[in-house]
C-alpha cells in the first residue's frame, strides 16, 4: 500500500477517516504492524517503562530513542514514523533542533514534544527547518512530578481553556499533529473541532481524529496497573496480528474508545 505522509494524515482528518496509531520499539513488531496497516507508529519514550522497566519516562535518553527509531525504521515500509523527544532534550529551540536532527537521521519522519504555548517558539523553529512536529498536551508524562502523579488533566474550566489555547498556539506555530492525553471527552471534542490538524487521543474520548495506545498495553503484557483508557485487544484473539488488526478496525469503525475507556 501507499506510504502514509503528513499530507495523507491531514486528508484523513478532513474526510473524517479515523487515524490508527500504536507505539512500536523494534523491527519485528514494526513489520507486523505495517502488514496490518497501522497508519502511524510512535517510538514513544514510554519505552522507558515498558522496555526498560523504569517507573517513569524521565530516564530515557536521546540515544535510546535513536536506537529504537533505527530498529523500527528497518521493519516499517508504509506507516508514518514519529519519534518522541525525551525529557530534557528540548529546553531551548537550538537544542531541540540539534536533537531532532539526530532522530530524523535515524529514520523518524516527525518528532513529538510535550508541552503547551511555551513550546510554540520551538515548534516554529523546528518546522521552519523541515522537522515536522507532533505536539502533546493534557497528561504529559514527562511532567509526572510536576503534576504529582499520572492524573487526568483539563478538568476545570480554566484548565480546559488553557489546553485549547495551547493547542491553537501549537497549530499556529506549525505543528501538524497533536496528541491529547487523559482529558475529558468533551474537551477532546472541543479541541478537535477548534483545530484543522488531526488530534490523536489516548484517553481523550471518541471524537479525536485518531487514537493511540502503547503496544504492550493493548496486548495485555504490561505488568503495571491498567489505565482506564486501555483495552486489551488480545481478548478473543488467537494471535498478536489478530489483536493489532482488531485495534485498527475498532479505531476505524469508532467502537474504540467506548464510554468505559473515557473520562
Ligand atoms: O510515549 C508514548 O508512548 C506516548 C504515547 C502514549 C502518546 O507518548
Ligand atoms: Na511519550
Amino acid at each position: 500500500s501507499k506510504a502514509v505522509t503528513v499530507t495523507s494524515l491531514l486528508s484523513m482528518r478532513a474526510a473524517g477517516d479515523k487515524i490508527s496509531m500504536l507505539t512500536c520499539y523494534d523491527a519485528s513488531f514494526a513489520a507486523l504492524m505495517d502488514r496490518c496497516g497501522v497508519d502511524v507508529m510512535l517510538v514513544g519514550d514510554s519505552l522507558g517503562m515498558v522496555c526498560q522497566g523504569h517507573t517513569s519516562t524521565l530516564p530515557v535518553t536521546l540515544d535510546d530513542i535513536a536506537y529504537h527509531v533505527a530498529c523500527v525504521a528497518r521493519g516499517n515500509q508504509t506507516a508514518f514514523l514519529v519519534a518522541d523527544m525525551p525529557f530534557g532534550t528540548y529546553a531551548t529551540r537550538e537544542e531541540a533542533y540539534r536533537n531532532a536532527v539526530r532522530l530524523m537521521q535515524a529514520g523518524a519522519q516527525m518528532v513529538k514534544l510535550e508541552g503547551g504555548e511555551w513550546l510554540a517558539d520551538t515548534v516554529r523553529f523546528l518546522t521552519e527547518r523541515a522537522v515536522p512536529v507532533c505536539a502533546h498536551v493534557g497528561l504529559t508524562p514527562q511532567s509526572v512530578h510536576q503534576f504529582g502523579g499520572f492524573k487526568v488533566q483539563g478538568k476545570s474550566v480554566e484548565a480546559a481553556d488553557r489546553l485549547k489555547a495551547d493547542a491553537l498556539a501549537l497549530q499556529a506555530a506549525g505543528a501538524s499533529l497533536i496528541v491529547l492525553e487523559a482529558i475529558p471527552s468533551a474537551l477532546g471534542k472541543e479541541t478537535t473541532d477548534l483545530l484543522a490538524i488531526p488530534t490523536i487521543g489516548i484517553g481523550a474520548g471518541p471524537d479525536c481524529s485518531g487514537q493511540v495506545l502503547v503496544m504492550h498495553d493493548m496486548l495485555g503484557v504490561f505488568p503495571g496497573r491498567k489505565a482506564r483508557f486501555v483495552r486489551n485487544f488480545m481478548d478473543g484473539q488467537a494471535s498478536i496480528e489478530g489483536a493489532v488488526r482488531a485495534y485498527i478496525a475498532a479505531v476505524k469503525d469508532k467502537s474504540f474508545p467506548a464510554a468505559e475507556h473515557c473520562f
